[in-house]
């Protein structure tokens, strides 16, 4: 089965590159700021805001700084029909840029502390960080009190609505898509756990965090919550419990104790979902139903349970031979002991056969096989 591959080397391939700079990734080790810093505070324009910027521009120049003015103008003065989303740290709405691009444009509360700091965050870390699997951080605005994040836009939202809100995204996610996100998730953390030095540790994996372009490739979002690895002690870093719930491993939960295993414990979350499309927390079922992991995890290696668990929104449209395999990976990721659950590298090695195989057999639902694919967003080949 595809998951010895994940039982068999977990420990062993902690293959952290210092300076990665590889086709799908890169990190630049000249930051705009440290983690310590505020974020440069600009009250002009930018230098020539009526000049075309590309994405591809944008990635050269590194993360630009906007004025307020500049995104009142881009959101039609933060107007409610721009909105596509609220978070707990803010509202997005959809904005157009001077020279026409669409953007995220994410309005952080500024009333509070740990938004200022997960604001920092963002900013410091999504500067540096370049990845085909990460939503980019195209620039920002702390202009006085505003905080603003800009992202590019990802026209068919986050993972979230596409499992959760029917009335928004009425199509279900067929199979090979879903497997295709999860590849894509699973080289998003593998890349922040072991392709950067110090790693990071996103904190806040979950389905709304994770979001879809137009070929529903997915990217992960979200930084403000992440840690890095530099202030680790004995491979731990004490925090405080930030996150949330029904995501959060549980050593972490009840001890602070934060490692790259964290993340891996709610991608097995996200995988579960990914299956049985339900939340991980819905006290609305039945009793020993509420709590998806304690819910799933016995059922996750018995063949005909795990048949029983399937999303009935995938109407029988999957390889049962497949699911069995997401079921074992999902296992080992929400395992209780943390030192059991795999490396993301080990899971991006059991999920790229699976979605191989997709590729060799054509489905006229798949989604990503009938869209168009821009050069943008084309990714690598699988290796
Ligand atoms: N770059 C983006 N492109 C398109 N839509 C986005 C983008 N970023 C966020 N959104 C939309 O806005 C919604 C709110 O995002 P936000 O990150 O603020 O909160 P959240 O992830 O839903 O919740 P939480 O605050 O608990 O993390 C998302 O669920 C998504 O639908
Ligand atoms: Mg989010």
């Amino acid at each position: 089965m595809e998951t010895s591959s994940i039982l068999g080397s977990a420990e062993s391939s902690d293959s952290a590159a210092v300076n990665y700079r590889g086709g799908e990734h890169s990190f630049h080790h000249s930051p705009p700021g440290n983690y310590d810093d505020k974020p440069k505070v600009k009250n002009e324009c930018m230098s020539n805001p009526s000049s075309r910027r590309t994405s591809s521009q944008f990635r050269q120049k590194g993360v630009q700084v906007f004025t307020y003015k500049e995104l009142e103008m881009a959101t039609n003065n933060f107007n409610e029909t721009n909105v596509i989303g609220h978070g707990g740290y803010g509202v997005v709405y959809r904005g157009i840029l001077g020279d026409g691009t669409v953007t995220a444009i994410k309005m952080v509360n500024s009333n509070g502390k740990q938004e200022e700091r997960a604001f920092r965050i963002e900013v410091d870390l999504l500067s540096r960080l370049q990845s085909l699997y990460l939503v980019e951080l195209l620039g920002y605005c702390a202009d006085q009190n505003h905080r603003l994040l800009i992202f590019e836009f990802m026209p068919n939202g986050s993972l979230q609505q596409h499992l959760h809100s029917p009335h928004t995204y009425p199509q279900p996610l067929d199979w090979g898509t879903r497997l295709r996100i999860a590849l894509d998730c699973a080289r998003a953390l593998e890349f922040l756990h072991e392709h950067v030095t110090p790693s990071i540790i996103h904190r806040d994996f979950k389905c709304s965090n994770i979001l879809l372009d137009h070929n529903f490739r997915a990217k992960v979002s979200d930084f403000g919550l992440a840690k890095t690895g530099s202030n680790k002690i004995n491979g731990q870093i004490s925090t405080r419990v930030l996150g949330t719930t029904g995501y959060l491993a549980p050593e972490y939960a009840s001890t602070g104790k934060l490692t790259t295993k964290s993340d891996v414990y709610s991608f097995g979350v996200v995988l579960l979902q990914l299956i049985t499309g339900r939340v991980p927390v819905d006290t609305r079922r039945p009793s020993g139903e509420h709590v998806l992991v304690d819910w799933a995890l016995p059922r996750l290696t018995h063949r005909q349970k795990v048949m029983e668990m399937i999303d009935p929104n995938l109407k029988g449209q999957y390889s049962q031979k497949d699911i069995i395999q997401i079921a074992a990976i999902a296992a080992v990721c929400v395992q209780v002991e943390p030192d059991y659950r795999p490396l993301m590298t080990d899971v991006v090695q059991s999920l790229i056969p699976l979605v191989k195989n997709l590729s060799s057999v054509p489905s006229s639902s798949s989604r990503y096989l009938t869209n168009f694919v821009s050069p943008r967003s084309q990714r690598p080949s699988l290796s």
